[in-house]
């Protein structure tokens, strides 16, 4: 198949706008509860260093792995963790920070494992959303952006691990060569 970053879904300046609210809105809700962000890795990790610069309260930031799509642009349906958390949740307001919802299974599965850490809270802030893809309900609190149903690329997603250094969220196509 021959691959090709054909569109620009969202540019830098738009990606930078959007993630300067999200991170003013975290900032408001937030203010006094010192909330834990997890950044639910690897395609947050950018998200994630944008956002926390962009808020204003005081919070901590962990990192938790889950298995991955391998080289696919369809979930195995398979979620694990593959590294967890390093602190306790119990009494924590936590936020998992997510690049992208797709068919949901993954914030499904750790929102039921965490919740029994017995945080005060546990929310969702996710870049992206493709809500037409979703197998299971997940409440999503903070969203980026909701885009069609497109594989995309790039500001920390990847399609078998490239792409993600790209500035910018463009949509992959797959051809035959
Ligand atoms: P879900 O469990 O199906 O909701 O998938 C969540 C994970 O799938 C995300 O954290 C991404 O790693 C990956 N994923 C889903 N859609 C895309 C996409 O369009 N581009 C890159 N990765 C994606």
């Amino acid at each position: 198949m021959r691959e090709t970053v054909a569109e620009k879904l969202f540019t830098v300046e738009q990606i930078q706008a959007r993630v300067k609210e999200l991170g003013r809105q975290l900032s408001a809700d937030y203010a006094d509860k010192n909330p834990l962000m997890v950044v639910v890795l690897k395609g947050s990790a950018m998200f994630a260093a944008d956002l926390f610069r962009e808020m204003a309260v005081d919070l901590q930031i962990d990192y938790i792995g889950t298995s991955s799509y391998g080289d696919s642009t369809e979930s195995s349906g398979h979620v694990r963790i593959v590294k967890d958390i390093g602190v306790s949740l119990e009494g924590r307001h936590v936020v998992l920070i997510e690049d992208i919802v797709d068919t949901g299974l993954t914030l499904d599965y750790l929102l039921r494992t965490l919740s029994l850490r017995e945080p005060a809270s546990l929310k969702i802030c996710a870049f992206l959303d493709k809500p037409s893809r979703r197998k299971v309900p997940v409440p999503v609190t903070y969203v980026g952006f909701s885009i069609e149903d497109h594989f995309v690329v790039g500001y920390g997603l990847d399609y078998a691990s490239r792409y993600r250094q790209l500035p910018y969220i463009g949509i992959l196509q797959l051809s035959p060569e």
